[in-house]
């Protein structure tokens, strides 16, 4: 969604900008290079490994236009100063270099401990989750974070193995979950909906996209702009009732929004793209994996 990104956030010299969501620091090199020779670009994951990718790739073209952090985006406010940037971006999820690294533990496709960190300075894995909760807390993870319409079942056969034996791998997993739901032709694995779970719990997705949603509007000055890039109905979700919320131009007393219980305001934002827009062919076809990417964007008043 690169060229997307940029038409949403404009970024022009003299701007500044903040990637809540670093990775390798695509997105982060574009807007540097469309806000030579002076943009500014505050930028953070936090995954220790792709801060130093991000730092490196950086360095080589932009050196002294950055500032780069590891840390959570829902902390941003706590450092990029209020009211001061033209353009916000946060590109949901996990990386390529994430997924495709066995040992971090997010895929089912290789073999690797049940880990599912974004930051390896957290304690809470995978596998503790797996190993350790009630049956009806890994259903409601299952069913709240993954749509998976047989969480219950699941969570009942995990917890009836694990004490035989503790999960470890993630292949343990993938294959308790095939074996109870076989594929029966289906393109994706069965275990797709209960590892996607897993790691939203694992590392607080929508807890941090909440906050982090929030931190992106305090420093982004008035006619800033906030880009968001989601990869699942429920992050998309979160998106869109925070813009909902944020874009009426009325508060309400009480817990239902009834029309003699509002007072007008000043709304805080507005939507610069009301429909979440998708990825074109040819990135479809270049990058299979952006098929559910949708981006949306909110100016701030
Ligand atoms: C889809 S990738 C971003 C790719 C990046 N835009 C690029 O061009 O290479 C998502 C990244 O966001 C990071 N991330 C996810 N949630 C985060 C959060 N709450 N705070 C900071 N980083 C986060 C992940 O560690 C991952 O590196």
């Amino acid at each position: 969604m690169a060229a997307e990104v940029l038409d949403a956030l404009k970024p022009r010299a003299n701007g500044r900008y903040a990637d809540g969501t670093l990775g390798g620091a695509g997105h982060a090199a574009q807007l540097l290079a469309a806000s030579s020779p002076t943009g500014w670009l505050s930028g953070c994951d936090r995954d220790g490994v792709a801060v130093e990718a991000a730092q490196k790739r950086l360095a080589e073209k932009f050196t002294g236009r950055f500032e780069i952090r590891r840390g959570n985006f829902s902390e941003m406010a706590g450092w990029i100063p209020a009211a001061s940037c033209n353009g916000v971006l946060l590109d949901l999820g996990v990386s390529s270099p994430q997924l495709d690294s066995a040992e971090r533990g997010f895929s089912f496709q290789n073999d690797g401990p049940l880990d599912m960190r974004m930051d390896d300075q957290q304690k809470l894995t995978a596998a503790n989750l797996v190993n350790d909760l009630e049956a009806e807390a890994l259903a409601k993870i299952f069913w709240e974070f993954g749509d998976e319409r047989d969480s219950r079942r699941f969570a009942r056969a995990i917890v009836h193995d694990r004490a035989l034996r503790k999960f470890q791998t993630t292949r343990q997993l993938a294959d308790l979950i095939g074996r109870l739901a076989p594929r029966h032709g289906k393109k994706s694995h069965p275990a797709t909906k209960v590892f996607q779970a897993l790691r939203i719990a694992v590392n607080d997705e929508i807890g941090s996209l909440k906050c982090g949603l929030d931190a992106a509007v305090k420093i982004l000055r008035p006619g800033g702009r906030l880009a968001v890039i989601t990869f699942h109905s429920l992050e998309d979700r979160v998106v869109k009732e925070f813009g909902r919320e944020r874009t009426r131009d009325y508060t309400f007393s009480g817990e239902v929004d009834v029309p003699e219980l509002r007072s007008p305001r000043v709304p805080e934002l507005k939507w610069v793209s009301r429909k979440a827009i998708l990825p074109g062919e040819a990135e479809l076809k270049e990058n299979p994996r952006s098929r559910s990417a949708q981006l949306r964007v909110l100016e701030k008043n």
